[in-house]
């Protein structure tokens, strides 16, 4: 068997590793055996290439996989569950960066021989240009390390469009002209000026959508630099993230009723720390025995969890309370908000770590039209995601996106710390409504409260 036959081989079976492993990551019941089938994958299509005989020397390479093995692990074990979505455009942006490096290399060693070529090469440096810094403010943005609402200035649309037509313009005179080395470089540096200036305007509740954004353009931008340097795994590979990627941006934008083009060029999320609207009324608290004596009376209960919930890491006492509820003859069930917490399924996996039912977890839209003849319906660390204004305020910069309708209920209690905003950073009118009563504290200790009320009234 020569070699060349043995690498596309194992290429072959990579493939297969990573479209099963994208097939078994759709539920979080198979989504570990996926995530490992897809580091398989990626391990074995290392070896292969490291043994494909193009190669001189090792010495870098493993100098790289150490030092690179060693941080990823370093970040990997520390990242908290809540800081994922930060932790994920860092990676997107090393991804792209990476390419941007072998690209670089590729013209320094090689040159552009062809239009082709020439045409590869500029799709991914503009592209992985681009995502590398559009996928640093993301991160500073999601980890506070700069603000995170919009930043808007006079003009911004004439620079960005400024940037995109010489963008153009000069990737013509390079694709007409692809020795000049001059010209790479220029547009390699307006690229990743034009990641920044892509990514700034964009704030508050639409960050899941640019990372995911972000996630299709990092595969994108492999898969040209698969065909830069003809690696037939790369452009596999690069498609398949960069169309899950994709598909990901999409079913967000419809969770929140929005565009793509909207998103990235709307500005959404610059009105901050909004007010709720109407006459102003004090938010009604209530103690926990007094929830306790309404949910000891409630037929049906549905629990919509947030944020919050995961940031008070509340599953395992929010578990115990829903078999205590259902205990008492409580029909319970489980509302999922497809952009609740911080990023996608985020919800799903923080229910399934505690091992509650799969069937007691319903989407929005399955759960909206039972919401009438709910008795109770607990938020545990969820705002945005239940904030009625986007229903009727159409100056609500949340104007349009679906909520979990958790207004509707008979009683709904919100467990959360203080009167504070959300993510989106802006009130909530429903903490003011008549039916709602808010459980001040920490969303684990209230839930443990609770169940401990339940337990006391069992003995
Ligand atoms: P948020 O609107 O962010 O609200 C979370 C609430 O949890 C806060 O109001 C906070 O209030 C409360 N909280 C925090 N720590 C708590 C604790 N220990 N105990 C009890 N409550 C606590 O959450 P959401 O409703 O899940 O909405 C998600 C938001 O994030 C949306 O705007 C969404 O667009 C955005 N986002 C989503 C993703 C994805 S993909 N899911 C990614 C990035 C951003 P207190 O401070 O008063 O306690």
């Amino acid at each position: 068997m020569n070699n060349e036959f043995f690498v596309n081989l194992v290429y072959i079976v990579s493939s297969i590793l990573f479209a099963s492993g994208l097939k078994f990551l759709g539920s979080p019941l198979t989504a570990r055996k996926g995530n490992f089938l897809s580091a398989l994958g990626m391990l074995l299509a290392i070896v292969a290439t490291l043994f494909s005989g193009h190669l001189i020397s090792f010495q870098w390479i493993i100098l790289g996989i150490v030092i690179g093995t060693a941080l990823g692990a370093f970040v990997a074990v520390r990242a908290a569950m809540t800081q994922m979505p930060e932790m994920i455009a860092l990676l997107h942006g090393c991804g792209a960066l990476a390419s941007v490096f072998v690209d670089w290399t590729a013209y320094h060693v090689h040159g552009a021989h062809d239009l082709t070529g020439a045409i590869t090469l500029y799709l991914s440096i503009v592209i992985g240009g681009l995502t590398f810094t559009g996928s640093v403010i993301a991160w500073g943005k999601l980890s506070e390390r700069i603000p995170g609402k919009p930043l808007l200035f006079a003009g911004q649309r004439i620079v960005n469009l400024g940037l995109i037509i010489s963008i153009v313009v000069l990737g013509i005179m390079f694709l007409m002209n692809p020795a000049r080395y001059d010209l790479f470089l220029i547009i390699l540096g307006l690229s990743l000026l034009f990641g920044i200036f892509l990514v700034i305007p964009i704030g508050g509740a639409d960050m899941p959508v640019v990372i995911s954004v972000l996630n299709s353009y990092s595969g994108v931008v492999a898969c040209t630099t698969g065909f830069v340097i003809h690696n037939t795994l790369l452009i596999v590979v690069g498609a398949l993230v960069g169309a899950n990627g994709i598909i990901l941006s999409i079913i967000m934008c419809k969770a929140m009723n929005r565009s793509i083009t909207n998103v990235l060029f709307g500005a959404f999320g610059a009105v901050v720390k909004k007010k709720a609207d109407g006459e102003k009324k004090d938010a009604k608290a209530v103690s926990l025995e007094d929830a306790f004596l309404i949910l000891e009376n409630a037929k049906s209960a549905v629990i919509v969890p947030g944020y919050g919930l995961a940031v008070a890491q509340a599953q395992h006492a929010v578990r115990e309370l829903g078999e205590l509820l259902e205990k008492n003859g409580c029909d319970v069930k489980y509302a999922i908000h497809p952009v609740a917490g911080r990023m996608p399924g985020h919800m799903n996996v923080l229910l399934a770590e505690a091992n509650i039912p799969y069937e007691q977890l319903y989407e929005m839209d399955s759960i909206n039209p039972l919401m009438e003849t709910v008795d109770v319906c607990m938020i545990i660390g969820a705002n945005d995601v239940v904030n009625p204004a986007s229903r009727h305020d159409q100056s609500s910069p949340i104007y349009g996106m679906p909520i979990i309708n958790a207004d509707k209920a008979k009683t709904v209690f919100v467990l959360k710390r203080s009167m504070n905003t959300g993510f989106a950073g802006i009130e909530n009118e429903l903490f003011y409504y008549d039916n709602t009563r808010m459980i001040f504290g920490d969303a684990k200790q209230t839930v443990q409260g609770l169940v401990a009320e339940f337990k006391n009234a069992a003995k």
